[in-house]
């Protein structure tokens, strides 16, 4: 491998989420972190060159995004999943979670029913609440080692709802949807006039032999009704330069969305995000490739640990997302219990699953990117504190 996944990087006093605001997430700064969804990997050479080298310019002045960045999102939109888009389809938002915010004010009013699929992250539900909307929860279904879709409950919920917030793959569940659940979901939304937000943020992690579907690259007609979110930030590890894209096929809904991204005025964006998104898909790909194999690898390690040490737990073994589903009903403690046994007792710090809403109860997310060697302490400090004695 060219790339080193093993190295240890230091990340505390770096003002990292995940790293340096461990005391006031868990209350103590003796856990080791599994939850934000960023990764402990460096963000690739090539994109790290980038920032430097336009950092090295002495003027970092008003600046707008030229030709190059847009062709290097239509470029890996082609290659990676023979999807073809146009420039102008292309809208700036500084992040994921403000366009669905955005796209929510733009697309719905005040009372408006929206349908999410908990358990689900947990921001699509304050981006629904926040602005007076009604959150409709179309729960997924727990099979035994993975997660469905209740098209029934849809299909009732689809008759009144105005928007769908769909997570195309899904965080925390780990599925990565298939062409014909996808399809399904499709047909209900064009009968009833449901608009489609497709958060595929996750879409560039998906693990092989899975294959992510473009929400919006089913149909013609799918994609009159979709707005696709987009970002770099998840697959090369750089959040921190808040950049992302808001794709829309359909011209009227792109107007009103425009509406509302230039009455925010956040159209700028940052010179360094501009740079790094050109870097990461002009030649982002073979790193890809190393980075999922190494995600992978992680998860196998994680299973086998799990299934030899803690057979109790059972695991949700992702199909896309570096994050793993796991459930811990067996120790029948209450959410509050079963936290602070994690935090203060094996010293760990996951991701609740009570706070992705309905379904989330006694389950917790692990964050497998970070070095392996880092990954099996912290589930060798899991085993021993939850194995059964
Ligand atoms: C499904 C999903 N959408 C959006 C985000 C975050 O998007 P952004 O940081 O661009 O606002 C995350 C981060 O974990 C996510 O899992």
């Amino acid at each position: 491998m060219r790339y080193n996944f093993d190295k240890h990087i230091e990340r505390s006093n770096t003002a990292s989420i995940k790293h340096d605001l461990k005391d006031i997430i868990f209350g103590t700064k003796d856990v080791i972190p599994f939850w934000v969804a960023d990764m402990d990997f460096e963000t690739p050479d090539f994109i790290r060159e980038s920032v430097i080298k336009r950092a090295m310019h002495p003027v970092y002045g008003y600046t707008f995004r030229d030709d190059a960045y847009y062709q290097s999102i239509i470029g890996w939109m082609n290659r990676r999943y023979q999807w073809e888009i146009e420039k102008d389809w292309i809208l700036f938002s500084p992040g994921v979670v403000p366009a669905l915010n955005m796209a929510i004010l733009a697309f719905s009013d005040p009372g408006d029913e929206i349908i999410v699929q908990p358990p689900v992250y947990f921001p699509f539900f304050s981006a629904v609440k926040d602005h007076n909307r009604t959150l409709v929860y179309n729960q997924l279904i727990k099979r035994d080692a993975d997660y469905g879709i209740d098209f029934d409950l849809f299909e009732k919920q689809a008759q009144t709802a105005k928007l769908f917030v769909l997570s195309n793959p899904h965080n925390p569940v780990g599925r990565c949807w298939n062409a014909e659940e996808l399809n399904k979901l499709a047909t209900i939304c064009l009968k009833n006039n449901v608009l489609v937000l497709s958060d595929e943020i996750h879409s560039d992690l998906v693990l092989p032999p899975n294959k992510h579907h473009v929400f919006a690259a089913l149909s013609k007609e799918i994609s009159e009704i979709t707005v696709t979110l987009h970002a770099p930030s998840k697959t090369f590890n750089l959040a921190g330069l808040s950049s992302s894209s808001v794709i829309i096929e359909n011209p009227e809904l792109r107007k009103k969305m425009k509406t509302v991204l230039q009455s925010m005025h956040i159209e700028m964006g940052n010179i360094f995000g501009i740079e790094a998104t050109k870097a990461a898909f002009n030649y982002g790909e073979p790193w890809l490739e190393q980075l999922l194999k190494y995600i992978q690898l992680n998860v196998n390690e994680t299973v086998s640990f799990l299934n030899k040490n803690l057979p109790e737990v059972n695991i949700f073994v992702p199909e896309a997302t570096y994050m793993i589903w796991l459930d811990f009903s067996f120790t029948g403690l209450l959410d509050e219990e079963l936290r602070n046994k994690m935090i203060h007792e094996a010293g760990l710090g996951l991701s609740p699953g009570k706070d992705f809403g309905p379904g989330g109860s006694q389950m917790m997310r692990l964050n497998v990117a970070c070095p392996k060697e880092i990954l099996m302490k912290g589930l060798e400090q899991m085993a021993s504190v939850f194995r059964k004695k």
